[in-house]
């Protein structure tokens, strides 16, 4: 079986400390979709490391980690990570593996990112700028290239012609990056991934899950930014909800078993779009300052709010999720009252509906107040010694989302991390 791990907010849940800790129980983790947007922090021995494209099992030393065909590589972002972690990841080259079927992101898609956000003034999207809608449009526009090009004679001529198609939709646009300066350092880094291990990647994980090996596969953005379920067209561009599972690495539905839906214990978002439960206020500030709210990829502030049960209970459903982690638990600890959005007032009516046209609608949340717990959760050890309104506020979670909490985060570090029994 495949489990799944993926984030059900807008990012940045903690989906990095804790695949790194879960890696201890499986064989294998996978990265579906995304690319070099995502940033997955995790400590090592207090150490902070922030990984973009390779699965974030690769630091527990009997991991086989797998970059999936559904996946999108800047092979510069790739190689430097290689070469950041590489000194401190024993056999980190024979345990990483990538689709041959994985697509490329070239020097010029991340011009056109770069002149189609500017393009859209105070409408853009916020995207990180690394290439990611414009090469997975190349994707479903059938003109990509795939990392098993880079083994063929004719790659050049191939990246040539693509490369031209872009010049031409540059040439619509005021200003362009002088992507040029990325050549060089592009043919480089796709020499460096002519020598890593480029696989076939279904039949290899087929292969594997037929020897009876466990395979958790990895997801980065989160549920709210989903091409087709998110707050579009605030989102990112690859299905990040459970079903991304089986397009991006080529497994069958009947194959996928637990699903871990992870959330903060508040909320975050980094980027434009809508935020129903956003906090303009010190206390979105506060949070902010809590929880460290930076984004891991571009350092952007992270917008803040308190957690939406309507969002997370559309994302639950989404993904079929069978297991609840909350996340930065301790974040919390100074703050009284806790609310939690249970419904959305739009157009006057109250709904528990995430709506469809959200990013048009005024939305007020109405909340659940809950006490706080005004001691530091970071020092619990165990679940039995978390304060009793906390409990009492992850059963209303519980209740509200019909799903049952596997893990509590409560700091930065591997082991921070509490069982629910
Ligand atoms: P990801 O993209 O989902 O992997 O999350 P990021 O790495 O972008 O952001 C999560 C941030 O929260 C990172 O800086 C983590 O080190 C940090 N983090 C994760 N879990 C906890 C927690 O339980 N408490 C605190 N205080 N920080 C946490
Ligand atoms: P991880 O895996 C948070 C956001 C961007 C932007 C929108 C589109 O670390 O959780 P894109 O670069 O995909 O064109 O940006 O999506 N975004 C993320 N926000 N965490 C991420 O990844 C994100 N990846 C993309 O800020 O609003
Ligand atoms: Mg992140």
């Amino acid at each position: 079986m495949i489990d799944v791990l993926l984030g059900l907010q807008w990012g940045d849940e903690g989906k990095g400390k804790i695949v790194d800790y879960l890696a201890e129980r499986y064989d294998i983790i996978a990265r579906f979709q995304g690319g070099p947007n995502a940033g997955h922090t995790l400590y090592l021995d207090g150490n902070k490391v922030v990984l973009h494209t390779i699965p974030s099992g690769v630091f527990q030393q009997h991991c086989l980690n797998l970059i999936g065909n559904g996946v999108v590589i800047d092979p510069v972002t790739l190689q430097n990570e290689i070469s950041k972690i590489k000194p401190i990841c024993p056999g980190l080259l024979e345990r990483l593996f990538v689709s041959q079927r994985a697509h490329l992101i070239l020097p010029t898609h991340r011009a056109l990112d770069a002149a189609s956000e500017a393009a859209k003034g105070d409408d853009k999207i916020g995207s990180t700028l690394k290439g990611i809608g414009p090469a997975y449009m190349d994707k479903t526009g059938r003109n990509g290239l795939r990392v098993g090009d880079i083994l063929s004679k004719n790659f050049k001529d191939k990246y040539d012609k693509l490369t031209q198609k872009h010049l031409q939709l540059l040439g619509q646009y005021s200003s362009v990056v002088d992507w040029k300066q990325w050549e060089q350092p592009f043919f480089e880094a796709i020499e460096m991934m002519r020598s890593l291990q480029i696989v076939n990647g279904e039949y290899w994980l087929d292969n594997h899950v037929h020897n009876g090996k466990k395979v958790l596969a990895e997801g980065a953005q989160g549920s709210m930014l989903d091409i087709d379920f998110g707050t579009y067209p605030f989102v990112t561009s690859s299905n990040t909800i459970a079903a991304g599972v089986c397009n991006g690495l080529g497994v069958a539905p009947s194959r996928i078993g637990e699903v871990y839906g992870i959330t903060k214990a508040y909320c975050t978002r980094v980027g434009g779009g809508p935020f129903p439960t956003e906090l303009s206020d010190e206390t979105g500030e506060a949070l902010r300052a809590a929880g460290a709210e930076f984004g891991a990829t571009t350092g952007r502030p992270r917008r803040c709010g308190w957690i939406d049960l309507v969002a997370l209970r559309y994302a639950v459903m989404l993904s079929g999720v069978t297991k609840l982690i909350i996340t930065k638990a301790d974040v919390l600890d100074n703050f009284n009252p806790i609310k939690a959005a249970v419904s959305y007032l739009a157009d006057g009516k109250e709904t528990k509906e995430f709506p469809y046209d959200v990013c048009d609608k005024e939305i007020a949340p109405v909340y659940e107040s809950f006490a706080g717990w005004a001691q530091p959760v970071s020092s619990c050890e165990r679940y039995e010694d978390l304060p009793q309104v906390f409990k009492d506020y992850c059963r209303f979670v519980e209740n509200y989302l019909h799903t049952k909490i596997a893990f509590i985060s409560n700091g930065t570090g591997r082991n921070q991390l509490l069982t629910v029994s």
